[in-house]
Formats: structure tokens, sequence, C-alpha cells
């Protein structure tokens, strides 16, 4: 087998192909498409055709991202002829249940394993748990190509790290982790990688190692907010505010900063279900992570349950009260509504007959009503009882007591702050935050 397959792509001879040109996929497709020839590969013609007139669907790119890029974007398997080098970045959701649902990433390895020849390379990128690659992705590709892992064609695993909405930590910045199946696989990918990370790249010495550490990275993230939310939750029954508390902690060296909030998107409340998933099947019954789901997972209500609480005690009979709710998206300045949990809080406001107007500036209304039949208002009216800021957009940042007044009935009510991002500004409201 050929081991000069980066030598092939920087000479132009081949070409990589990104398959997957979702928020992980498109930047990174871009990136190479600097440096070497790129096919951008996706299932969705719609999302195919908007990347064709330098338009990133996922509304994380500008437009200029694209200008100087060697990149053909399709839908087509024929287009993928002169790949040696597949890095695959479809999504891996859980289902209803709380498992992993591999079926984007099986139907990916399907798509790659029809057009794979021999000494060909695929890296898989999409968040999974320790052991999927070579359990469940590897034989996928044998099978559609009826060729020999390892023999025939080598496989490795390398995570992503960016956030989405987070200019700060870019895939050029920030170090990835790269595997192999074997030293000369890793030592290609790494090669091949170290063209568009600047920040390098770490060697995992397995493809297992490098799926776990990822794994981790989220689960760790996720267990940290768990904790800091159930905090708040006691912290609430002693009336302290949870946020002096965390600032004084804050000030001793070791103390981590992590905050309350709802923990939603595809990424930090998805990803611990494939490693409780994988543990189960290996015969541990994990208990602190999935405690941590549990109290993350349940914030939304709780959110809602102390808003109504305040209202009654103001005297308001609660089938008759109207709340706001600012945010909708899974986290601030992105438009990605997926696996918000914006739509608890809403829900359980529901469920008690209260009446709720969502907005949003950066939301979708149409992609609300279709992923939780809830549409957006426009414009917010100005006879609430109460408001919940949800998310901490930019332009909610802004705003000041003022401006919530006005949309509050007789200029006064409750005030639910999620994030604590007025604390100590509010002052004639009625104030609670996590
Ligand atoms: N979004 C993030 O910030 C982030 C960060 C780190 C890791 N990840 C992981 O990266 C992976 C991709 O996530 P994402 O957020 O980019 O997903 P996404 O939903 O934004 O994009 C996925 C893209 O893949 C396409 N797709 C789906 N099935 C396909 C198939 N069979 N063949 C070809 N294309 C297909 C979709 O049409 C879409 O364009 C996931 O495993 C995710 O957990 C995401």
């Amino acid at each position: 087998m050929s081991n000069l397959i980066f030598d092939q792509l920087i000479q132009k001879e081949t070409k990589i192909a990104v398959i997957g040109l979702g928020y992980v996929g498109l930047p990174i497709a871009l990136e190479f498409a600097r440096k070497i020839q790129v096919v951008g590969f996706d299932i969705n013609q719609e999302r195919v055709d908007l990347m064709k007139n330098n338009i990133d669907p996922s509304n994380e790119l500008e437009s200029s991202a694209f200008e100087g890029c060697d990149i053909a974007f399709t839908c087509d398997l024929n287009d993928l002829r002169d790949v040696t080098f597949y890095v695959v970045a479809v999504p891996t959701p859980i289902d209803d249940a709380n498992l992993p649902n591999l079926k984007p990433l099986l139907g990916a390895s399907a798509t790659v394993g029809k057009v794979l020849k021999k000494g060909d390379y695929v890296v898989f990128e999409s968040t999974v748990y320790p052991g999927c690659t070579e359990e469940d992705c590897i034989p996928v590709l044998e099978a559609e190509s009826g060729l020999k892992f390892k023999d025939d064609f080598m496989v490795g695993y390398s995570p992503e790290r960016i956030n989405p909405g987070d200019k700060e930590h870019t895939l050029r910045n920030v170090i990835k982790v790269v595997s192999g199946c074997c030293d000369v696989s890793l030592d290609q990918i790494a090669k091949v990688y170290e063209l568009v990370v600047d920040a390098g790249v770490h060697r995992a010495p397995s493809i297992k190692v490098a799926e776990a550490a990822k794994i981790i990275e989220n689960t760790q993230r996720d267990v940290n907010i768990a904790l800091i939310n159930e905090l708040s939750i006691i912290f609430n029954k002693l009336k302290i505010n949870t946020f002096d508390v965390l600032e004084a902690a804050g000030t001793k060296w070791n103390f981590l900063k992590f905050s309350p909030g709802l923990v939603g998107g595809h990424c930090i409340g998805v990803d611990p279900y494939y490693l409780t998933h994988k543990a189960q099947l290996a015969g541990y019954h994990s208990k602190v992570i999935t405690s941590g789901r549990y109290v993350n997972d349940s914030m939304g209500f709780y959110i809602a349950k102390q808003t109504v609480k305040k209202i009654i005690a103001r005297g308001k009979h609660i089938q008759d009260a109207k709340v706001l709710v600012m945010g909708a998206t899974f986290k601030e300045d992105v438009s990605d509504i997926r696996n918000s949990k914006v739509i608890d809080i809403v829900s359980e406001l529901v469920s008690f007959q209260v009446h709720v107007d969502l907005i949003d500036p950066h939301a979708s209304s149409d992609e609300m009503k279709h992923e939780y039949g809830v549409g957006l208002l426009e414009k917010a009216a100005n006879d609430y009882d109460a408001i919940i800021v949800a998310v901490n957009h930019k332009e909610y940042q802004q705003m000041i007591e003022s401006d919530f007044k006005g949309m509050l009935t007789d200029g006064s009510g409750v005030f639910v702050d999620v994030k604590g991002i007025f604390r100590n500004k509010i002052k004639d409201l009625e104030y609670w935050s996590l």
C-alpha cells in the first residue's frame, strides 16, 4: 500500500473529500480547499446549492470564507472518483430513548464504501463512543467496497473541537487530536491535518483513545455544569444568589469556572449518552454521568416552575398569565435550535395553561414550528406578567431595565434571568436567576 497519500494530495494528483458539510464539515472542507483539491459531498441538495453560491447553510461562515477555495460541492457519488482521502463529518444524534442513532454515520460509511479504492484513507470526525469506528463503521466500509481494512485501505479518527458561535477557538488555532490504524497511517493523517491546523496535532496512540478523548471532553463539561445547576437549586432554597457564590469561590486558583444554565445543542447534552450506552454494553451502569444528564435535562422545567410560583405569589390567576420567553436557540448568538432546552420552559408553562410568547433574533420561526410546533413572535407585546431571558444573545445583553418594564403590564412583574446577565442591574422588577 502506498504511504504517499499526503504527497499525492499536496501535489494535487488526488483529492480529499469531506462527507457531510454541516457545522464541522464545511469549515474543515474550506480550510483544506486553500491547500489541496477538495470535493464537498452532502446528501442534502438544498444545502449543496447554497454552498455552491458561497452561502453557509449553518450561518456560521461569511461568504468570504469560500473565496480562494479549490472545492466542488456535490451530491453525486461520481464526483468522488479522484478522491483518495475521505473525511466523514455527519451527525451522530440520539433517538427518543437517548440511545445513539448511528444511521447517518453508517449511511455515510456505506457511501464511502461504494467508491473506496485500494490505498484510500478514511478519517471519521463525528463524535462517537470508543470502539464505534472499528466495530460499526469499518465493517460497513469493508462490506460495501469488498476491500480489506489495513490490507487495502486505512482508517483514522480525528475528533472536532469547534464550538458554534465561538470566533476565538477555531479549527486553525486549537490542537487537533488525530489517530490512525498503524504508524504509517497515523503519520499520513497527522500530516494532512497539519496542513490546516496551525496549532498542530496531538497523535493519539489508537483510534479508540481518540474517540474516548472527545467523548470525555463533553461529558466532563456536562457533569460540571450539572453540579453547578444542582448547587443553584440548593442556593435558591437557601435564598443565596448562585452567581454571587460563584464569583466569590472563583477567586480560588483551582475553582473551576462553570455557570448554571440550560444544556442543549447536539454535543454536550448528547455525547454523554454515547458513553453511557457503551458503558452499559460493557457491563457498567454509569451513575455520575447519568445523574448529570438528569439534572441538566430537568432545568427547563425547573425554571418554568419557579416562574409560575412567582406569578402566583403576585396574586395572578395562572391561567390568565402571559409570559414572554426571550431566546429560543440552544446557546447565545447562534441560529441553531436543535435540542434547545428553551422549549422545555415553554411546554412546562403551557402545561399550566400560561399564554407564552417566544421571540429570538437569530432563530427561524419556520424551523421552530417544524421542530417543536411552536412559532416565534416577530415583536414582543407590552402586557406580560413575566419575562424570561432564556438565552444571553448579544442583543439582549444590551437591554436595560426600562426596556423590560415596557413589555410588562403596568411596568412591573417577574423577571427571570436564566444566565444571571442582569444581576445587580434590575432594581424594581421581581428578579430571579438560576
Ligand atoms: N457542531 C459542533 O459544534 C460540533 C463540534 C464537535 C463535534 N461535532 C460532531 O461532529 C459531527 C457533525 O456535526 P455537525 O454539527 O457538523 O452536524 P450538522 O447537522 O451541522 O451537519 C451534518 C451534515 O451532514 C449531512 N449528512 C447527513 N447524513 C449524511 C450522509 N449519510 N452522507 C452525507 N452527508 C450527510 C447533512 O445534510 C448536513 O449537511 C457530529 O458527530 C457532532 O457530534 C459537532
